[in-house]
């Protein structure tokens, strides 16, 4: 099948509609970039305990990762050497002391390497070698963390995983920092959702600073006037409240909040979510913060702006509410979703109840925050499969405002479009050799 070239596909303010439904270039999405680039598969409070497993996509391949005896944590491709069954069919579970195949019980050690085979006589003569690597399952080539997030590589070459994440990695601080000993832990149930478009609507949305006015005004208007009228019966309204009435802030304030657009696609939506207040539970969370830190540093820690932090493709963390959300493309016009929230730890009770609401409120489908998003990118799939009703996806807004320092794009206004044109930039980096390779 002939492809079509990076030239006419991406240009500077705007992309051909093909990017988000061309089954071909998905293929090549996969090929190039996710079964190449560094791709989250959890965090290590996943799989606490020896022989504990959570199985994953990248790319294409299924993934299984796995604590060791040494309580390292692997990352094996999920599939038996013998006839290519899946070892682990559920999505996580304890494993014990190692694989067993359910179709004929080959075993592995939990490091993947071949432990036993059944009915050896009936190898002796043939070229079947148990030493030979391919009689074991096999690892992604480079596996690697940083503050308990895991992640792999599935190519031997490129950056290492503190190159790709670059100041992305912010992400992981500004969650860790907010717990007083440093570090969080996985709640162990995620929301798992199927989306019926292109992994890019997702990504795009995230730091889309121009839709939440529009897409969520149905929601945030009247949580707001919920919220007054409970602030004026009884002082003060319940956070939560909040976390739904935020999404009826006006374009101008939208405006008047920063992208930061680094390399690699990766971003940040900057802007402050109000999570500081004066009731006890956030004084008391805040004192056992400066213990833990000092006053300086913990001042540093609390006071962050960050809405999002977007690693691209893949992932959009909210680390000031510990919300992590995770994308597994499955076809060109099917995403699946993990949505995922932390537990500060040493953190009171009550802090680690906002994460949650934030959780249920914003984050999950039940939701009308994300149904409404679902809806629009479901109906954006749909708009762009049609093939003779346009075929140009505009992000012109402020194109030509953007400040670039140091590789980084900041944006001059919230709304601009410049966080797409920033992710399509390294889109075409990644997709340009695949492309050429095409064409030739
Ligand atoms: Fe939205």
């Amino acid at each position: 099948m002939s492809l079509p070239s990076l030239q006419s596909l991406v240009e500077p303010d705007r992309v051909h509609r093909s990017v988000y439904t061309d089954p071909a270039i998905f293929d090549l999405e996969m090929r190039n970039i996710w079964e190449r680039t560094w791709v989250y598969c959890g965090h290590e409070s996943q799989v606490p305990q020896v022989g504990d497993y959570h199985t994953l996509q990248i790319g294409r391949q299924p993934m299984v990762m796995v604590r060791q005896k040494d309580g390292s944590v692997r990352v094996l491709y999920n599939r038996c050497p013998h006839r290519g069954v899946q070892l682990c069919g559920n999505q996580r579970g304890n494993t014990g002391t190692g694989f067993v195949c359910s179709y004929h019980a080959w075993s592995f050690h939990l490091d993947g390497k071949v432990r036993a085979i059944p009915l050896k006589q009936g190898y002796e003569g043939t070229r079947l070698d148990m030493g030979h690597p391919d009689c074991s399952m096999k690892s992604a080539a480079r596996v690697d963390s940083y503050r308990g997030f895991v992640f792999a590589s599935l190519a031997d070459e490129g950056p290492g995983l503190l190159e790709f994440l670059g100041d992305a990695k912010v992400a992981f601080d500004d969650m860790c920092d907010r717990s007083p000993l440093g570090e969080v832990e996985v709640v162990p149930v995620c929301h798992r959702v199927v989306q019926h478009s292109n992994w890019k609507f997702f990504m795009e949305n995230q730091l889309d600073a121009l839709h939440p006015s529009v897409t969520h005004q149905s929601t945030g208007v009247p949580a707001r006037r919920v919220e007054q009228r409970v602030k004026a019966d009884q002082g003060a309204a319940p956070l939560f409240f909040h976390y739904l009435s935020a999404f009826a802030t006006s374009f101008d304030q939208w405006d008047s909040v920063q992208t930061v657009n680094f390399p690699r696609g990766h971003g940040i939506l900057k802007a402050y979510m109000g999570l500081r207040p004066t009731d006890p539970d956030t004084v008391a969370y805040e004192t056992l913060m400066k213990q833990a830190y000092g006053e300086h540093k913990a001042e540093e820690f609390l006071s962050r702006s960050i809405h999002h932090v977007l690693i691209y493709p893949y992932l959009s963390v909210q680390s000031p509410l510990q919300q992590l959300r995770c994308l597994r493309p499955l076809a060109a016009d099917k995403t699946l979703s993990e949505i995922w929230h932390f537990r500060l730890k040493g953190a009171p009770e009550a802090i680690y109840r906002r994460s949650l609401w934030y959780f249920n409120l914003v984050n999950s489908p039940a939701t009308m925050i994300n149904a409404d998003d679902l809806e629009n990118w479901t109906k954006g799939q749909w708009g762009l499969q049609a093939s003779m009703a346009g075929d140009w996806v505009s992000f012109h807004r402020n194109h030509g405002g953007d400040e670039e320092r140091d590789g980084v794009l900041y944006s001059n206004k919230g709304t601009s479009e410049v966080v797409m044109r920033s992710q399509f930039k390294a889109w075409s980096e990644y997709m340009a050799p695949a492309l050429a390779a095409a064409q030739a």
